[in-house]
């Protein structure tokens, strides 16, 4: 059950071992639109999630689904859709606002009922706007409106026959490809080509479900090809892939704990732009079978590192913060540049809250060197998870100087990390109610 507004304290206590397994789960960012997916397959989904697996916004999609008259269950391991009637419920406000996510019933539900309306959605406040998405669904044949607190968008023209994304987004590049599955090109039996797509394996997750259903796509580079095809509503077994930001979280806590973590049953093959930044400051990495391996001991942390982000299979911005902890843990300065979402650095004051030096300015994050601290001088310090990612960078931070602090709106992290505490307590810290 999602919790709002909680505000956590994290006491960093001792490592008892140097050699910690963690579990990927499932991806929150495969499993979230596949949901929303599981609107175009007329029929039953069930989705195999890992044991445990809990995240707020899995709660918030399956909330939304409810208002579009989808049946959503849950059993220990499964999230189970019946699509079998959709109809374009309104979403009420407060339910829209708690996922970014929202923002893609437009394309699934225009695909599935010809109309969509939705209040504007929600999630990180990380500055991002949906001007692709409506784009995307002007030329995908519909009629699109925008108030100040609602889009709503109905199919009303043909569709453009090749239409090219402005930028690889991930969201407007699942929205086209939800919309682009019954449009006006499709119906006359005429393929849609999306160009300049985004090709996260989020992306290519969704797409996988999309033909389990009954689609024909195929997608070549940042190519996307919809041919003429109609789900006819069936049930579906589908197990997403697991969570390669959380994989990643854990391979960075590595380096910046100085310890060696193995994490289960991670994805294999697109981890491999974190994987080099670890080999750059001397962290063994290496796979068996689907077992990663990152021995942090060995960080050499001479140098400082130089890190841009950019769309997959460039270094996630999403691990942007958690590179940031790593780099105040280094002696010498190190810079990120955020290309994806240069405005992803609410989460600095609270490094800087917790000691750490760090300056943005122009798009560029430059952090230095932890001046020599003493642990023992220090109080707990009230910092605010301002977004995801922002707040479990904190944590680590914490961890990483023996900090205590008192988080705000931990509900944040919960968005993203399925038993975060029971990760956190491996690493040392112990989360407790504040
Ligand atoms: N953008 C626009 N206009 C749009 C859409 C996007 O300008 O209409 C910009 C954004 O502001 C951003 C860039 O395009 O600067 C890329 O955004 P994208 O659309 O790719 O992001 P998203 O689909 O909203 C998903 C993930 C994010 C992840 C990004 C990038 C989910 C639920 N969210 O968001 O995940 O950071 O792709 O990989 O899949 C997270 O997990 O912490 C998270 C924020």
């Amino acid at each position: 059950m999602s919790r709002e507004n909680e505000n956590i304290a994290l006491l960093p206590n001792a490592l008892k071992t140097d050699i910690l397994h963690f579990r990927a789960s499932t991806s929150k960012n495969a499993i979230l639109p596949l949901m929303i997916a599981a609107l175009l397959n007329p029929g039953e989904t069930w989705f195999d999630v890992t044991p445990g697996f809990s995240l707020n916004d899995v709660d918030a999609v399956a909330a939304l689904l409810h208002t579009c008259g989808a049946r959503v269950w849950r059993s220990a391991q499964q999230i189970r859709i019946d699509a079998s009637d959709v109809s374009p419920g309104v979403a009420p406000v407060s339910m829209a606002r708690r996922t970014r996510y929202s923002l893609l019933l437009l394309g699934a539900l225009v695909s599935r009922t010809g109309q969509a309306e939705i209040p504007m959605a929600g999630g990180c406040d990380i500055g991002r706007t949906h001007d692709y998405h409506t784009e995307m669904l002007r030329s995908l044949g519909c009629h699109v409106h925008e108030t100040a607190t609602s889009i709503s968008a109905r199919r009303d023209h043909a569709a453009h026959a090749l239409i090219r994304l402005p930028y690889p987004s991930v969201g407007a590049t699942l929205n086209a490809i939800f919309a682009s599955c019954t449009a006006q090109e499709i119906r006359d039996g005429t393929r849609i080509t999306l160009e300049n797509c985004a090709c996260e394996p989020e992306v290519d997750d969704v797409v996988d479900y999309l033909c389990r259903i009954g689609m024909v796509i195929r997608r070549q580079w940042r190519t996307v090809c919809i041919e003429p095809r109609r789900a006819v509503g069936k049930k579906v077994v589908y197990a997403p892939i697991t969570d390669r930001i959380e994989t990643g979280t854990y391979a960075l806590a590595a380096a910046i704990l100085g310890i060696k973590v193995i994490t289960h049953n991670a994805p294999q093959g697109c981890l491999d732009a974190v994987i080099s930044v670890l080999h750059s400051i001397d962290c063994h990495v290496a796979w068996h079978d689907n077992d990663l391996l990152v021995d942090g001991r060995s960080t050499d942390r001479r140098c400082g590192i130089d890190v841009s982000t950019s769309p997959y299979p460039g270094f996630p911005t999403d691990l942007q913060p958690i590179l940031a902890v790593l780099c105040l843990g280094l002696n010498r300065p190190s810079t990120i540049v955020d290309t994806v979402m240069p405005h992803r650095t609410q989460y600095i004051e609270a490094l800087r809250a917790l000691g750490g030096h760090i300056s943005w300015n122009e798009g560029t994050i430059t952090v230095h060197p932890d001046p020599a601290i003493d642990p023992a001088s220090w109080s707990a310090v009230d910092l605010q998870a301002t977004d995801l990612r922002g707040g479990a960078a904190a944590v680590l931070r914490s961890l990483q100087i023996a900090r205590p602090c008192r988080i705000a709106n931990f509900d944040q992290v919960r968005r993203g990390y399925s038993e975060f505490d029971i990760s956190v307590k491996k690493m040392g810290g112990e989360i407790s109610p504040w």
